[in-house]
């Protein structure tokens, strides 16, 4: 086959194979624009997961009715200029290829409107064609539609999940989004229902009920705050102690310059500072905000933007551990806060908790019994009449003592 370029619908496609996974990624893309357009609420409306409808709706600045054609348009962007700007950014997007990659997907419908016009404008986009705006209602903002999301792309469409799951997805999103901006309200109503109403909490009780909301108040309950600066690096959020740890990483939000991202560098860090009070195959929860100068960090190495690089890796992981193990310690809950043979905190399932090195621990003869509930790495026992559970780590051996009732 000889070589050509691609038409520009296909190229489109192509990039939503990359930017397009599910509906949730359509939501996240349209959220962020909403965001980066200064929105304080945003409603989002889904119907059968997604699938069918997702509308996004914000009080942000608008689109000028000139430039709606062009924000449709591939590598059409209002938010960088040059190189510079890339080295910098400061928007959640940049690339100026979701909405082209989302239209050439789906059936959507762009309505906006500008402070200082009448009314808003509107256009329907069909096949990429440039679309005639049409006056329209609305207030200041903009609102987009999208239907039948891989109508035109059935293999996509097959991919797709119930609509339950990718519902859960979607909720899980709008939550991030909604710990990461504080300040901005959010409502998500899934067929006809509204699921999540969140009004902007600015005062750090209302951004703490936030949280509790979205995580659990269990998770809040167990929280200790972090407030940590050093040079041009900030942390700030909440971690949860220890012995609150969960079966899976679902609890856990970290935050870069307001973009939720997973990164090794980051995990690696908590995996560390958690090393010594968290058993194999637990996970520690937090909710945590990193921010630093926006050159330090290049956000343009994952088309979902899901992944950051730092440029000093080291200097961020060492920030973070350093972090974390001295808040641990501070509250009495880190490997360093514990002494071997002191009663330092309430253990996870009974009173205190006693803490030896590995060996001696391990040695003390606690006579095993039950239990059939036991997480691999926790022990129940008895020793001198009293009940124990024994938690090892890799260089502590922790025994709590615990009520019976907690064994059978
Ligand atoms: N909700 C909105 N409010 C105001 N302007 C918007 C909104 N959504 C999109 N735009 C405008 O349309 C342009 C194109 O949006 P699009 O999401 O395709 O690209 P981007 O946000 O610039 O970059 P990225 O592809 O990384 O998201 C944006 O740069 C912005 O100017
Ligand atoms: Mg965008």
């Amino acid at each position: 086959m000889p070589i050509h370029v691609l038409p520009e619908f296909l190229i489109n496609q192509i990039a939503a194979g990359e930017v397009v996974e599910r509906p949730a990624s359509v939501v996240k893309e349209l959220l962020e624009n909403s965001l980066d357009a200064g929105a304080r609420s945003i409603t989002v409306e889904v119907e059968q997961g997604g699938k069918r409808l997702i509308r996004v709706t914000d009080d942000g600045h608008g689109i000028a009715k000139a430039d709606m054609n062009l924000a449709l348009q591939r590598h059409a962007t209002s938010k960088i200029t040059s190189l510079e700007d890339l080295e910098a950014v400061a928007s959640l997007g940049f690339r100026g290829e979701a909405l082209s990659s989302i239209a050439s997907v789906s059936r959507l419908r762009l309505t906006s409107r500008t402070d200082g016009e009448t009314h808003a404008w509107q256009i329907s986009i069909k096949s990429q064609e440039t679309a005639t705006a049409m006056p329209a209602a609305g207030e200041t903002g903009t609102r987009i539609e999208l239907r039948d999301l891989f109508y035109n792309v059935p293999a996509r469409r097959k991919f797709l999940r119930t609509d339950r799951t990718e519902y859960s997805h979607i909720d899980e999103l709008v939550k991030k989004m909604a710990l990461a901006r504080f300040d901005v309200g959010f409502e998500l109503v899934h067929d006809g229902k509204t699921v999540r109403r969140l009004p902007p909490a600015i005062e750090p009780e209302m951004q703490a009920q936030r949280v509790a909301r979205l995580c659990g108040s269990e998770f809040l309950d167990h929280a200790l705050v972090i407030d940590e600066q050093t040079g041009d690096l900030s942390l700030q959020g909440w971690v949860a102690e220890p012995r609150y740890n969960r079966a899976h990483a679902d609890r856990q939000f970290f935050f870069v310059n307001g973009r939720i991202v997973r990164d090794r560098v980051i995990a690696h860090a908590v995996r560390q500072a958690f090393r010594d009070v968290l058993f194999h195959g637990r996970h520690p929860a937090f909710v945590l905000y990193l921010q630093m100068p926006a050159r330090a960090v290049d956000v343009n190495v994952h088309p979902q933007k899901h992944e950051v690089r730092f440029r000093d890796s080291r200097m961020v992981h060492d920030f973070l551990y350093s972090s974390l193990h001295r808040r641990l310690a501070d509250a009495g809950v880190g490997a360093g806060a514990l002494r071997p043979g002191t009663e330092v905190a309430e253990g996870g399932s009974g009173s205190a908790v006693t803490v030896f090195p590995r060996q001696v621990g391990m040695g003390l003869g606690i006579r095993e019994q039950i239990s059939q509930y036991a997480p691999s790495r926790m022990r129940y026992g008895r020793l001198s009449g009293t009940f124990y559970s024994m938690a090892v780590t890799r260089r502590l051996c922790c025994i709590y003592r615990c009520r019976p009732a907690r064994l059978m």
